[in-house]
């Protein structure tokens, strides 16, 4: 059956080969992240995901803030392939850093005292969310992306070159730039594993 939505999210992979070479503007760019984030659902329609789009040297320099924290950490004789790693990731044009605001979480939690454990649970599935709507929207357009998770290395000092209110809570980064390699099929497990179904229309 063919459908828009599926072939959309049929070409989004992780992209680890980032370039430059996008025919996109940055202003095109950012418009359509801006549009992804926006129309991803969040609970109670909370809208809590915060997102900064960096592009450029704004970009190398966030991958540089989480270089010189890896360099703290891993022993130097092992640090090349982390340093290989991290430039691959400051190759592409730019860099979106998805945070989660605390403020409507709080704000919730105290509305609706009887869902107060759940008010963090679903802020993490609505970021998901907005993550996916994002990094599918950029394949749909030929931008390659991947998924980072270097929080909570880089957030102090990001909060601070970026005037990041406190209350916004870093929960992944997606570098983004052309497609420079062609990545391996995907592999699935077996339907019978993941799926049930039951009656009939
Ligand atoms: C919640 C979540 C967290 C992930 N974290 C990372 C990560 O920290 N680093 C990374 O390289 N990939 C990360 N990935 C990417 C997955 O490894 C990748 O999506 C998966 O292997 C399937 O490959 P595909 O994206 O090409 O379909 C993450 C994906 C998800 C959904």
């Amino acid at each position: 059956m063919n459908n828009a939505l599926i072939d959309a999210i049929s070409k989004r992979r992780s992209q680890y080969a980032l370039g430059k070479n996008v025919s996109l503007s940055q202003l095109e760019l950012s418009e359509l992240i801006k549009q992804a984030v926006k129309l991803a659902p969040s609970a109670f329609n909370s809208q809590s995901a915060r997102v900064v789009i960096l592009f450029g040297q704004q970009s190398d320099q966030f991958w540089q803030i989480v270089m010189d924290k890896l360099r703290a950490i891993v022993p130097a004789d092992k640090f090349a392939p982390t340093e290989a790693k991290v430039n691959s990731f400051a190759a592409g044009v730019g860099t979106i850093l998805f945070y989660e605001d605390q403020d409507t979480i709080a704000a919730l939690q105290q509305q609706y005292p009887s869902y107060h454990d759940q008010f963090p649970i679903w802020s993490e599935q609505g970021s998901g969310i907005a993550q996916f709507a994002v990094w599918s929207a950029l394949a749909n357009a030929g931008i390659g992306a991947n998924l980072q998770h270097y929080n909570p290395l880089p957030d102090a000092d990001a909060a601070k070159l970026w005037d990041i209110p406190p209350s916004w809570k870093l929960r992944a980064m997606m570098p983004f730039g052309s497609n420079e390699a062609t990545i391996a099929d995907k592999t699935f497990l077996d339907d019978r594993v993941r799926f049930k179904e039951f009656g009939s229309f």
